[in-house]
């Protein structure tokens, strides 16, 4: 077992080193746990715990963040405005403003009608989403288990003024769209969809998602969050950013954190009609709110589709790794479309998610979803997939 593992847990690690080494398979998984080196974790540690991007962040992503440090004396307003162009014309839209800098007015007033809007990671955006629709109060419809953080923002920030409409999920993982239309009120604010969905890795199409939002009247938003759009090999399912663009109700969240590996930098981005984003604007941090080398390091991610495609292939590897393997364990794999697999254990999962983290692979439980019997798994690379199959053969 090496240093920086026992630094990282203390106690917990040397005792899980000493309960290990009492059978030579232990001692045989320890080892090959040990010489994994993953990007952004110490020596020794299979982070398959949050669905972060395995590689690491874009190899010109990190060449562009590192000289966009040198310029860390100055706001990165310019830099900022770039990114905001550069999405324009990503998705097609025609950006109003000057070509250079001259006119600071006229770019401000071009960003003041773009329907694009960035936040610190796509967190930021739906914590403005919480704020600007849980102000006054109302029904919010979500579904259960989900990635429920704007549900969670706006009853801590709000209490009983919100109202939250859990719809369980469907007998095979997917939003129930359909109990969600029927859930709506005349207090209903927000439809709140993560797709694909997070824990579960399963989604809905592009027709499902379509037909919710032509159910819903135009005062209430329909929220998707598309953090694992990326990821999605159904055919069917893609991003819905075209909706978000032509209706007046729909907002779709991106990240910059999964596919593009910069969770860390925390950038992220709405898009949805010019009212809806002038209503979270003042709930964001604004222009200043990027960081500089977080803005360079997204821009030149955006460039790299080699990058991009080797991180979907190293998903998808995992993925189906994952799929193929896990029954032999008596476990139940989930189909999905993400960069993690939700796992049926059929009991409680205490036991085995402390044994794995004894031997250093750290993956999600079910109880942050009050769902014990289940687990969560984030892909890795193929040298981590190893370690984290090694660590499920040994019995200690
Ligand atoms: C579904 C979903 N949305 C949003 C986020 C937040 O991402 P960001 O890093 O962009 O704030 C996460 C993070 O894991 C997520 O799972």
């Amino acid at each position: 077992m090496n240093v920086s593992r026992r630094a990282l847990l203390g106690g917990m690690w040397t005792a899980g080193a000493m309960l290990a080494s009492s059978s030579v398979w232990a001692e045989e998984v320890i080892t090959r746990t040990a010489s994994v080196q993953g990007v952004g974790v110490p020596k020794g540690v299979v982070q398959i715990l949050y669905n972060e991007n395995p590689l690491g962040p874009s190899p010109k992503a990190l060449k562009a963040a590192t000289t966009a440090l040198g310029a860390g004396n100055r706001y990165p307003l310019l830099d900022t405005i770039g990114l905001v162009r550069q999405l324009h014309k990503l998705y097609g839209i025609p950006f109003n403003g000057p070509d250079n800098a001259n006119d600071l007015k006229a770019l401000f007033e071009a960003l003041g009608s773009s329907p694009i809007l960035l936040g610190v990671g796509s967190t930021e955006l739906l914590r403005a989403v919480a704020l600007a629709y849980g102000l006054e109060g109302g029904e919010f419809v979500e579904a259960t288990p989900g990635y429920t953080e704007i549900g969670n923002d706006a009853q801590e920030m709000f209490g009983s003024k919100i109202k939250r409409v859990k719809i369980p999920l469907t007998e095979d993982y997917r939003h129930d769209t359909e109990a969600m239309a029927r859930a709506v009120t005349p207090k209903t604010r927000l439809v709140i969809v993560t797709n694909p969905n997070n824990p579960t890795g399963t989604a809905l199409t592009a027709q499902q998602i379509t037909r919710l939002a032509d159910s819903l009247d135009p005062r209430i938003l329909l929220v998707i969050d598309e953090a694992y759009i990326d990821f999605a090999t159904d055919s069917g399912v893609r991003s819905m950013t075209d909706l978000a663009l032509t209706r007046p109700n729909v907002l779709v969240t991106r990240t910059f954190s999964k596919i593009h590996g910069l969770a860390g930098m925390r950038m992220g981005y709405a898009l949805a009609s010019l009212p809806v984003i002038r209503k979270l604007r003042p709930f964001t941090m604004g222009l200043i709110g990027s960081n500089g080398p977080a803005v360079a390091a997204a821009q030149a991610s955006l460039t790299d589709q080699d990058f991009l495609m080797r991180s979907k292939e190293v998903a998808l590897q995992a993925r189906a790794q994952l799929m193929a393997k896990l029954p032999a364990y008596g476990l139940t794999p989930i189909a999905s479309q993400s960069n993690f697999v939700w796992v049926a254990v059929k009991k409680d999962c205490t036991e085995l998610v402390s044994r794995l983290a004894r031997q250093g692979v750290l993956i999600a439980g079910g109880q942050r979803w009050d769902l014990p019997n289940y687990v969560r798994i984030s892909v890795g690379q193929p040298a981590e997939m190893e370690a984290f199959f090694a660590a499920m053969d040994t019995k200690a």
